[in-house]
């Protein structure tokens, strides 16, 4: 039986955006949310449904000056029957549960957080957009709140969801994206928080996006924060390169890279579809290598916001590396219709990967 919460509807509706060809993302955010409490002794109580609205937090509340937080990023799909389903949520639940191992925060029962889930989409599915490409964005987050400036591990917490209808993470939408190479910051060293999703990883890694943005360039690419070589992750999303027709992403092994949802399902899409996936380090030299050698044949980020994002060029110093002509290249596109086609019920479920909401 699922969970149930008790559900405070908003008194002043907002109007839903009229042009869902121009939502972007994360810029708008529904009428309700989640909130749930944790206190030592009572563990995660109160969930429920409320109108969205501000916190109010002590200034000395722990998760602004010591930043520990800890959020997930999935999406609701309306199928052309206009059902709400869901895409692996319980992959985001685990991966939530392991970030909170890592910045001490007491775990969630799973059941609970996918119930709660259901309820605010169920609640919200009028916010759900129709057009193509388009989904509502469902934010998960937990704050540490004790009043205190000692460091050390809150007592209490705030889980939330909030909600926001999204077209494209991208301005340009699927255009291969131009990529920076960072060589002064690194976001993560092995033992560090890299395959947490904590946001104080995102804080350390704006100074790289600034740089980029300075630049033209979408997003940074990271190296490893040892030897400076081995590619790590792109921030908003994983990397995959596909040399010589075998596609080849880092691995998970030095816990530097976010383990995504959609490059978990990507290796195992391509898998079951016969393509060639090797997780392993892969270097900056060895993707240079390809390129001069003319076997670079594609470069693409995977990511819940971004789902496959085509890159089609990066650039470190002054050389540049132009990928498949800048153009989308066959292996990312295959990706995105794979996907995309369950995530929105156009093709079946091979993998039982969906969870409808209603
Ligand atoms: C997501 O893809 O959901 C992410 O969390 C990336 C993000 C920081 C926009």
């Amino acid at each position: 039986m699922a969970y149930q919460f008790p559900v405070t509807k908003t008194a002043n509706p907002k109007a839903r955006p009229a042009d869902e060809s121009k939502l972007g993302f994360g810029k708008i955010f529904t009428d309700h949310m989640f909130i749930m409490n944790y206190e030592e002794g009572k563990g995660w109580h109160n969930g429920r449904i409320v109108p969205y609205g501000p916190f109010e937090l002590d200034p000395s509340s722990m998760v602004f000056h010591y930043a520990q937080e800890l959020f997930e990023g999935l999406k609701a799909y309306r199928t052309a029957d206009g059902k709400i389903q869901l895409f692996r949520p319980q992959k985001n639940i685990e991966r939530m549960n392991n970030t909170c191992d890592r910045l001490c925060v007491p775990r969630l029962d799973p059941e609970v957080v996918l119930d709660a889930i259901k309820a605010v989409v169920e609640v919200e599915k009028e916010w759900v957009p129709h057009n193509e490409g388009t989904s509502l964005y469902i934010r998960p987050f937990i704050i540490a709140t004790d009043a205190f400036l000692g460091v050390h591990a809150s007592h209490t917490y705030i889980f939330a969801i909030i909600l926001s209808p999204v077209g494209s993470y991208y301005a340009n939408g699927m255009d291969p994206v131009k990529i920076y190479i960072e060589r002064e910051y690194v976001r993560c060293v092995k033992g560090g928080t890299g395959m947490a999703k904590a946001g104080g990883n995102y804080a350390a890694s704006l100074i790289g996006q600034e740089k980029a943005d300075k630049m033209g360039y979408a997003q940074v690419l990271w190296l490893d924060g040892v030897e400076r070589k081995y590619i790590d992750e792109v921030g908003a999303m994983n990397v995959f390169f596909v040399i010589d027709g075998t596609v080849v992403t880092p691995s998970l092994e030095d816990g530097n890279i976010l383990p995504g949802v959609t490059r978990a399902s990507c290796i195992e899409v391509l898998k079951a579809n016969g393509y060639k996936v090797e997780e392993r380090k892969i270097s900056i030299d060895e993707v240079k290598e390809a390129y001069k050698k003319g076997t670079l044949n594609e470069s693409f980020g995977t990511g819940t916001a971004a789902v496959i994002s085509p890159v089609g060029e990066y650039i470190d110093g002054d050389e540049k590396i132009v990928i498949n002509d800048g153009k989308i290249g066959p292996v990312a596109q295959f990706l995105y219709d794979e996907l995309t086609g369950m995530q929105w019920g156009k093709i079946e479920d091979k993998f039982g990967w969906i969870v409808k909401v209603d």
